[in-house]
């Protein structure tokens, strides 16, 4: 059965970044509408709330949610990256924007879609399905080098190169069209004592990751959706990023300190030379976690890390 996705740190989003009434705010990953509902109950009739979500599913949810709320609504199928870019060359200008980065319950449990390594189904990993890239692709085709960088460097697997290796071992025979072929390539690529280490675990979990940030260019989009966020914001507007990795938590949290930070000579300069001065207050110095709580309700909110800064006025820049 499909579990509703359960938002996470939804109270502190809305605690630190506090959407008012009549506010604008855009919603960059709609999901299932978790946090959206929340915010559309503080920012109350007179505000307009543009969700964005790039797989279909997310618009039978915004269906939903757009006949219950009293705000205005509005729903935009495509990478949020190039929503943002959108919304700046429509001069918009938002209260709030946010992102809840990463995969959905919902993508992991529709079996078919083959995002989860518990379930057997096709290579597939697209959260956009009319893209072309998919799992599949990346598993048969990429060399072997390149799939040891990447179970390594965006699945943190320590061992990424004997996978790789085992994976072009089978591919050379047949290529691998289903996840329970990649699981099993990862499983045998292992010796017994390393695989006993995982446990309850799958040892499949990493690589799996890897292959869907890779599938859908996560990193790529975040990297040009911060920028684009932050030109769409009005002077005084909240930006907000709940991360589940640690390469998109660093990627918030140094686009926002260099915003706080304003000056961007080197820090060997003795005298600033570039001449730029703060543009964001930092609502949260240190990235905030979930509660042991919320954790124990939901394990997906585990490895959340929620960011947040304000962009300051004309006045307070000075
Ligand atoms: C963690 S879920 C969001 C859950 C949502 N906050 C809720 O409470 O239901 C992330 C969502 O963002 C979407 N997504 C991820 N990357 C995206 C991108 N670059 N552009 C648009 N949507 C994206 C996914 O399709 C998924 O539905």
């Amino acid at each position: 059965m499909t579990r509703a996705h359960v938002p996470v740190l939804a109270g502190e989003l809305i605690d630190i970044a506090y959407p008012g009434e009549g506010d604008t705010v855009v919603d960059c990953t709609f999901g299932a509408g978790g946090h959206a509902r929340l915010v559309a109950d503080r920012i109350g009739p007179a505000g307009t709330l543009v969700c964005v979500d790039r797989d279909p599913a997310a618009e039978e949810h915004f269906a939903e949610l757009a006949a219950e709320v009293a705000c205005d609504t509005r729903f935009l199928r495509m990478d949020y990256a190039d929503a943002l870019e959108l919304l700046a060359q429509e001069g918009v200008q938002a209260d709030l924007i946010y992102l809840d980065l990463g995969v959905s319950s919902m993508q992991v449990d529709a079996r078919e879609r083959g995002f989860s390594y518990s379930y057997d189904a096709p290579l597939d990993m697209r959260m956009d399905p009319d893209q072309e890239l998919d799992a599949r692709e990346i598993v048969n085709g990429w060399e072997e080098r390149r799939l040891e960088q990447l179970f390594r460097r965006l699945g943190e697997d320590p061992n990424a190169r004997i996978i790789a290796r085992e994976i072009v071992r089978r591919r050379a025979r047949a290529p691998l069209t289903t996840t329970g072929e990649l699981v099993d390539a990862i499983e045998s690529a292992l010796p017994a004592a390393v695989r006993r280490r995982f446990g309850g675990s799958s040892p499949a979990k990493r690589v799996f990751q890897a292959v869907r940030i890779a599938v859908n260019s996560e990193l790529e989009s975040l990297d040009r959706a911060l920028p684009a966020a932050w030109a769409v914001l009005r002077p005084g507007g909240r930006l907000a990023g709940i991360s589940f990795h640690s390469l998109e938590d660093r990627r918030v949290k140094h686009f926002l300190a260099d915003r706080a930070r304003g000056c961007i000579c080197p820090p060997d300069l003795p005298v600033c030379a570039c001449g730029q001065t703060p543009e964001a207050e930092l609502l949260t110095r240190r990235s905030v976690v979930a509660t042991p709580g919320e954790v124990a309700d939901n394990s997906r909110a585990r490895s959340a890390r929620l960011r947040v800064a304000r962009r300051l006025t004309s006045e307070e820049r000075g």
